[in-house]
């Protein structure tokens, strides 16, 4: 075990009040701390962020809410992990009616090319002519195709959408802007927005079109989708535009619209 309590640590001290408590968490803090089994996870040293970002309710008053944002927003998976978080259905609709436009891709091919179990596959094809679908994973949806290495032959798709695997996130930009013929759109956490190495590699000859914020939290867990499920985390869909190329890139918030499309037949 590197351990998941030596990466946890390292990341406390970053980003964490490292001058106060040396980077550990201060036993008072921590006997105070009202997410039962947070400390005991901690000692274990396993992920005590998997409890935050999954699913447990940030309580007003505890420890964890003296972390910061980059904290809450670090999800560590191993190398080899799938990384299989599917899409609430609503977070894809809510790319084409507040941010594309359902009238903008009537008609359009769409690749998405980390398609896991279809959960964003299948709200696109409310909206675009065609769907393509693929996944370097058998889930029984699309065909098995690593998107990295696929060769899908340049400009062959008008869109290319997907969630990608965060740690592969910077490929998928790369291929998808070679692949897609007029757009590119991923769904990444709000701190993909940030590093120099993401600014130096893609945001500074190839800024996004567009940065969508959600106002609202999209949460995901791992291998299923979870209507109750809650997260510390914020996520925005970065699009690439290519039709507005050279214009300067817009910032704009995804308003509140899950209740709006959200649909029981998602969650069957
Ligand atoms: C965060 S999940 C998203 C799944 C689906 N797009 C959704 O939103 O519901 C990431 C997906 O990427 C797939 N994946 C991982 N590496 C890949 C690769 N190199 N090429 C294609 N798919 C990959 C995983 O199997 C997983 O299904």
């Amino acid at each position: 075990m590197e351990n998941s309590y030596y990466r946890q640590e390292k990341i406390w001290k970053s980003h964490n009040n490292s001058a106060r408590h040396g980077g550990r968490l201060p036993e008072s803090d921590a006997t105070k701390c009202p997410s039962k089994g947070f400390e005991k996870k901690l000692i274990k040293g396993e992920s005590f962020l998997s409890e935050l970002v999954y699913g447990a309710p940030i309580e007003k008053g505890c420890c964890m809410q003296n972390t910061s944002h980059a904290v809450m927003a670090q999800r560590h998976e191993p190398k080899d992990s799938t990384d299989n978080f599917p899409t609430p259905p609503w977070a894809t609709r809510a790319l084409i009616e507040h941010v594309i436009r359902p009238e903008s891709v009537r008609g359009m091919t769409c690749l998405e090319p980390a398609c896991g179990q279809g959960h964003m596959a299948r709200p696109l094809a409310e909206y675009f002519g065609s769907v393509q679908s693929s996944d370097a994973y058998h889930y029984g949806f699309g065909p098995v195709r690593d998107f990295l290495v696929y060769p899908y032959d340049a400009l062959s798709h008008d869109w290319v959408i997907t969630n990608p695997p965060f740690r592969l996130a910077e490929q998928f930009v790369d291929r998808a802007l070679t692949v897609a013929r007029v757009g590119v759109a991923i769904l990444a956490r709000t701190v993909f927005l940030e590093s120099v190495g993401r600014y130096e590699d893609i945001f500074l000859r190839r800024p996004p079109s567009a940065f969508a914020q959600f106002v609202e939290r999209v949460p995901m867990v791992k291998g299923r989708l979870d209507r109750k499920a809650s997260t510390a985390t914020g996520y925005a869909w970065f699009v690439w535009d290519k039709r507005q190329q050279g214009e300067t890139s817009k910032l704009m918030w995804v308003p509140p619209c899950r209740r709006a499309l959200e649909r029981e037949k998602d969650y069957r």
